[in-house]
């Protein structure tokens, strides 16, 4: 899961790799280097930490006579974060420089087979074997050797090399990994995402899985793996270069919480065009096909899951069909029973998160029709879906989703919908009042966001605290795991989050004088049972931070802090319950003085196992 940038073209390119690797950070910061090519030779600069450690490298350095160049940003999967194990790797020679994204499987087996051959490593990477395979394959032909190597490996990886003695290429590989090919004029950009180039140039061609790519200033080739051309479209990307930026707010998170009712409204958008119409054009499989559908298996990790957790409540409410849930990692792994009248819904922000992506492909092969929710266009799990449903969040840079996961939460509130109307479960009149009330949920939340003080508050008074506990039912479940999750990843502070009814089961045993307890306890047809369980947390002196709906004011007897949200029905209630626990999680950590936006040890794309 690193981020990767190459450079082909008549510019001096070291601020350009540099400024691309700036924008793909979010993929990994243990580490970041580039090479350049310069009086025909390969300048490698490294350095371990985030781009501000090789920002530090290259002053004084920045070589402004290449033209042809590589970047990369590291999330440490083989060999331990250091200068040696950043990328690029060179081959014996140092005529040879390659960045790669992903695993190589069977590296080591291949680095035992050419360290016998004679070639010396100098990393514990599994990336530096494709730079010594290149230098075995190369005999005057960069491509031939990209193509041969990537016969020699194993696992999922998208790589570029260049070679010195061709001054004006870049050639590449990709298997599961993301690699897009910005055109410009005359020149040449090779990312793992387009952020990386976004500023540069708007045209961008997608590198496909099981293909290779050449790239020289004029001309970009993707071929298969017998090097026979495809031809492939430029698509003209129409994101704005503003909203790769912070806009003011002093972290992405922050300001990408701001930004969610922007991302409902764009979710929503001509979804719910009246009558009881659901429109999702995307989906591709047919309405008589979901009319059949008996099961839906959700699948999805982290954030995603907890969004996954609501459609179970919303589908079987709405839809009235049989929904079982899992993690992607435990249900690759699994027997699960799957059929062609299963509906398996992937959900990833990224589209790349390696487990998601292998339990949709099992459920691909075991006949099941297949479904991603996921935020961006062409990843790969839309390619292995039988359909999509694009949230449009917009590009989230904060590790920690928040935006994206609300998107996601509103994508199964649509799809819930869609599978009522075609079961016939709701009528046209159910629909439309759920619809009005979803389209609402925007302007709410809007208004909502004009005054945080109270989370503010609640974190200083908290946020020395050495644990948080976060109960909650129902759809309340999913929430409280959510704000779990949220605090835990930005404050590193531990947190347990529990069925509230389950707390009496164990978790009750955590609780102390004055220990945080953080109950949603929004309205409901559990609200009653959820106040019980207060009172058990009161019971043991531990302080309860109720989430709860506005107007009611009788929950302030049983609570030592109340954090209002608007009032919505019970299904749609997830997505405003969910803001205040994000703002509490943000503030606990901004007093915290921890780094909100690249959480230790967390990457944004998971890309492996
Ligand atoms: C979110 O805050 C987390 N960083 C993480 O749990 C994330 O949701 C998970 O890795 C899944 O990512 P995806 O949505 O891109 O598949």
């Amino acid at each position: 899961m690193c981020g990767i940038v190459a450079y082909v073209g008549p510019r001096s390119c070291t601020s350009l790799l540099y400024q691309g690797l700036r924008k793909l950070e979010y993929r990994g910061y243990d580490s970041a280097g580039l090479s350049v090519l310069v009086d025909g030779q390969i300048e490698v600069v490294r350095a371990v930490g985030n781009m501000d450690s090789l920002e530090q490298e290259l002053k004084g350095n920045g070589h402004a006579e290449a033209r042809l160049g590589l970047g990369h940003t590291r999330w440490a999967t083989h060999g331990r974060p250091s200068t040696e194990n950043a990328h690029p790797h060179s081959d014996c020679s140092g005529k040879i420089s390659i960045v790669l994204n992903g695993i190589i499987e069977n590296y080591a087996g291949l680095r035992k087979e050419l360290a016998r051959q004679g070639h010396q490593f100098a990393s514990e990477t599994d990336a530096e074997v494709v730079a010594h395979l290149i230098e075995k394959h190369y005999h005057g032909d960069l491509l031939e050797a990209v193509r041969l190597t990537y016969a020699d490996i194993a696992g999922h990886f998208a790589f570029c090399a260049i070679h010195s003695s061709h001054p004006e290429m870049i050639a590449g590989a990709r298997k599961e990994c993301p690699l897009l090919i910005g055109v410009g004029d005359g020149e040449i950009f090779v990312a793992s995402a387009i952020p990386a180039f976004l500023s540069e140039t708007r045209d961008v061609v997608i590198v496909g899985d099981e293909e290779l790519f050449v790239a020289t200033p004029g001309d970009v080739q993707i071929l298969d793996l017998e090097k026979k051309r495809l031809e492939r479209e430029i698509t003209r990307v129409n994101w704005d270069v503003d909203a790769a930026e912070k806009g003011g707010y002093e972290t992405f998170m922050r300001k990408e919480i701001f930004e969610q009712p922007d991302a409902l409204v764009d979710t929503i958008a001509g979804r719910l065009p009246g009558g009881g119409q659901v429109v999702l054009e995307e989906m591709l499989i047919p309405d008589e096909v979901l009319a059949g559908i008996d099961k839906v298996y959700i699948v999805a990790c982290g954030t995603s899951y907890h969004a996954g957790m609501v459609g179970r409540y919303v589908l079987e409410n709405w839809a009235r069909v049989a929904v079982e849930l899992d993690i992607a990692s435990e249900f690759r792994y699994r027997e699960p029973v799957l059929s062609p009248a299963t509906l398996v819904v992937g959900i990833s922000q990224s589209g790349e998160t390696a487990d998601t992506l292998a339990a949709m492909r099992q459920a691909r092969r075991m006949d099941a029709r297949v479904l991603a929710i996921t935020n961006i266009m062409g990843s790969q799990a839309t390619r292995d879906a039988n359909g999509v449903i694009y949230t449009r969040a917009g590009l989230e840079i904060g590790v920690a989703a928040t935006k994206t996961h609300l998107a996601q939460i509103a994508a199964i509130h649509l799809l819930a919908l869609k599978l009522a109307q075609v079961k016939g479960a709701l009528d046209v009149n159910e629909i439309e009042g759920i619809a009005s009330e979803l389209k609402a949920v925007p302007a709410l939340l809007r208004q909502y966001l004009k005054n945080e003080s109270a989370a503010h508050e609640i974190a200083k008074r908290y946020y020395q605290q050495p644990f948080f506990l976060y109960l909650g039912r129902g759809v309340g479940l999913p929430v409280c795991l959510e704000g779990a999750l949220k605090l835990k990843e930005i404050s590193y502070i531990p947190t347990e989050a529990y069925a509230a009814g389950e707390m009496k089961h164990g978790p009750i045993a955590l609780l102390d004088k004055g220990s945080p307890v953080v109950v949603v306890a929004t309205d409901g047809h559990v609200y009653e049972k959820v106040v019980s369980n207060i009172e058990e947390v009161r019971a043991r002196d531990a302080a309860v931070i109720a989430v709860a709906t506005e107007g009611n004011e009788g929950i302030r007897a049983y609570s030592d802090d109340v954090m209002y949200v608007p009032a919505t029905s019970e299904m749609l209630s997830p997505l405003v319950s969910v803001v205040p626990l994000q703002l509490l999680a943000y503030h606990i950590a901004q007093l915290k003085g921890c780094n909100v936006d690249q959480p230790r040890n967390l990457a944004k794309t998971v890309t492996v196992e």
